[in-house]
């Protein structure tokens, strides 16, 4: 089997660390508008306090380390935490850390280096990858790693999917006439599949890549969090290990750098501390530390594998993409993650550590990326993620309740933090290329929590002052949106909002047979809703907050300049400015671009205009969109009609 036949013999670490004091340059990032970096750190002194606070409060219990987490079979264990009590959103003073005085060498560290990026065509990698060619143009060649049939089509995607899109429009006003040939004198499209033996790559490219590659970054995933089981595993699992073996045969590697989600922590509860996963380790077994172990599950990956391979072999192909789907969320609950995606990550992480040997690894821990903060401007979002179906959703005036704990917290942060913070971990252990594996976690839930009501708050403000605009020019007023915390709950708004809106009842009388489908049709929406509010449940109901003490660490160990330059310190975020202002108009603007979404006013801190040139519409959903209804374009019934159908058929359900 492949994920268990990688030969630890040919590790050859050659690299020669880097000279940290090394001629530093002024400052050579570029900016776009409305960046600047300024706005990513703030000054002042509230960090050590808070923490010390949290840890000597009454919920210290539930503010615990890893080693001594419990967990709630049910994960709703908010009582436990107060987190009100914790930091809230907006009134955030920031951190008085003082960077040493030469830093970390982030751009030092990158010159003539060469990398190897996996998933570079994904929301991530390529505002990564933006960020190192506007910060260092004499880095080295960059490979990407593209799914295409052949060397053009991939070059194609490169051009369509990278180098023409407005993401890159700064650097396209830094290069000029000359932004192409700059491009591709960086970036070297490589085609191959991380599912695939060897990543489906060449001889040649194989060798180039084994003695050129100074540090890989492997960013390629499956995110969506029901995913067929046998698809998730093999991109998610497999992969890192695919893409391991090639990191051994690289001479000049100092880095293996691993794309990872703090959600990776699964059903743990309270304070998660930065830990990486060892092969056996099993999130389930955590909460029964009073119980034999021999009736607990154990985790054995490759054991999984084969589970997945053998049933393949015996289930009907009609039932086998459904049976998938099911089996990932079982067997994700019963070792104690909530769904496929996190689960399939989290043994990605267990087997990168099992394969390692003595090639350094960095797995950033990232919770839920949303849009850029400043740079290289603000509100770059790319796919309709998590909650931002929900969000878009509420602004259409199609969804005015949400299951949902109103005192949970949603970890968020912008992905150029995420990118940032990648880049110094980079630069950090990249030079000293301790045979060690770090991890970062990236998130903001113990540090600046952003709570659910203030969020449905912030999303009132936000669409009340910039409605979103109907069919026939008119504004969507919005309620404030209704926090539900139990499905039965959620359920009864659902239908009762369903009947009012669709006139179901009135219908009824004159149109008996036809109020007869449209209620089933609001049956089944409603069945979907639920069915997605289901999926949601673990993380609207997380009962865990990522500790980021690694992350602060190595903010710590940056010198001003690069502070500026590389800011990630999610305490400074003003929620109410970055939900209201940055993020909400970005994802009206870059991913519902404009359709039925015109803005009603403009938003203070300028949303970067117009978009760019033959930009692939990719259809990134962690989650699908809900369209149970729109109450304010037209005919009632035919709306209702016409979006369940396209709904259904979208998401290949049952034939209307
Ligand atoms: N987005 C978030 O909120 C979030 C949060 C935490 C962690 N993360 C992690 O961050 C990383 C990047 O996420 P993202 O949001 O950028 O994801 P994304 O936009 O969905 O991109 C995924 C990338 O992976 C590639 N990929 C998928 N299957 C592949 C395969 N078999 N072979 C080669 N490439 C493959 C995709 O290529 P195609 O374009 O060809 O499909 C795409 O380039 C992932 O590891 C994810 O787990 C994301």
């Amino acid at each position: 089997m492949g994920v268990m036949s990688i030969s630890h013999s040919s590790s050859l670490l050659i690299g020669v660390p880097q000279n940290n004091g090394a001629r530093r340059r002024s400052n050579v990032v570029v900016y776009c508008q409305g960046g600047g970096g300024n706005n990513v750190i703030k000054s002042s002194s509230g960090m050590s306090s808070m923490l010390s606070s949290l840890v000597s409060t009454d919920h210290a219990a539930t503010l615990m380390d890893a080693g001594s987490l419990v967990l709630s079979q049910n994960g709703k264990n908010q009582a436990e935490i107060v987190v009100k009590d914790l930091v809230p959103y907006g009134g955030q003073t920031s951190t008085t850390l003082i960077g040493l005085e030469n830093g970390i060498g982030i751009v030092n560290f990158l010159r003539g280096k060469k990398l190897f990026i996996t998933g570079a065509t994904g929301f991530l990698a390529k505002v990564l990858i933006e960020k190192i060619l506007r910060t260092e143009t004499d880095v080295g060649k960059i490979y990407l790693l593209i799914k295409a049939k052949n060397k053009q089509a991939a070059m194609e995607r490169l051009q369509n999917e990278i180098i023409n899109t407005e993401l890159f429009k700064c650097l396209q006003q830094v290069h000029g006439k000359s932004y192409q040939a700059f491009m591709m004198s960086k970036l070297v499209p490589v085609v191959g599949n991380v599912c695939e033996s060897n990543l489906g790559l060449d001889e040649g490219i194989t060798n180039v890549i084994a003695e050129e590659v100074d540090v890989i970054v492997n960013s390629a995933a499956n995110t969506t969090f029901d995913e067929r089981y046998d698809t998730a595993i093999n991109i998610n699992t497999r992969g890192p290990c695919r893409l391991m073996a090639i990191a051994k045969k690289c001479k000049k590697l100092k880095l293996f750098l691993h794309v990872s989600t703090a959600y990776v922590n699964g059903q743990r509860q309270g304070r998660i501390m930065e830990r990486p996963f060892s092969i056996g380790d099993c999130i389930a077994r955590e909460n029964f530390i009073s119980e034999a172990p021999k009736y607990l599950p154990t985790l054995d990956i490759e054991g999984e594998i084969n589970l997945v391979s053998n049933y393949k072999g015996n289930i009907e192909d009609n039932l086998l993409a459904q049976k998938m789907k099911e089996m990932g969320l079982e067997r994700a609950r019963r070792y104690g993650w909530q769904d496929t995606y996190v689960f399939t990550k989290a043994m990605g992480e267990m087997m990168i550590d099992k394969l390692r040997g003595d090639i350094p690894v960095v797995v950033i821990r990232p919770s839920v990326i949303e849009s850029t903060f400043s740079e290289p401007f603000p509100g770059w979002m790319e796919g309709n993620r998590m909650m931002d179906p929900i969000v878009l959703c509420y602004g259409k005036g199609q969804l005015t309740g949400f299951l949902v704990d109103p005192h949970g917290v949603l970890d968020v942060v912008p992905a150029d933090m995420v990118v940032n913070a990648t880049l110094a971990a980079m630069a950090r252990h990249g030079m000293t290329q301790k045979p060690d594996i770090n991890v970062y976690q990236i998130a903001s839930s113990v540090v600046n929590p952003l709570v659910f009501q203030d969020l449905a708050r912030l999303l009132y403000e936000h669409y009340s002052s910039s409605p979103c605009i109907d069919s026939k020019g008119r504004p969507i007023q919005v309620p404030l949106m209704k926090l539900f915390s139990s499905t039965e709950e959620f359920s009864g708004h659902l239908w009762r909002d369903a009947i009012q809106k669709s006139g179901l009842i009135a219908m009824a009388s004159s149109k008996g047979k036809m109020s007869q489908k449209l209620e089933n049709m609001c049956r089944k929406s409603v069945e979907q809703a639920k069915y997605l509010a289901n999926i949601y449940e673990p993380y609207t109901f997380y009962g865990g907050r990522f500790d980021n003490s690694n992350t602060q660490r190595l903010m710590e160990c940056m010198s001003e300049e690069e502070k500026k330059e590389f800011g990630f310190d999610v305490k400074s975020i003003d929620w109410k400015d970055y939900i209201t202002n940055v993020h909400i108009p970005g994802l009206r603007r870059h991913v519902m671009k404009g359709r039925g979404m015109k803005l009603a006013t403009t938003t203070r801190r300028q949303v970067h205009g117009s978009v760019g040139a033959k930009q692939r519409p990719k259809e990134t959903h962690t989650t699908p969109d809900m369209p149970w209804y729109n109450p304010t374009s037209g005919g009632k019934e035919g709306i209702i009609l016409d979006l369940m159908v396209q709904w259904l058929r979208r998401h290949g359900k049952e034939e209307l």
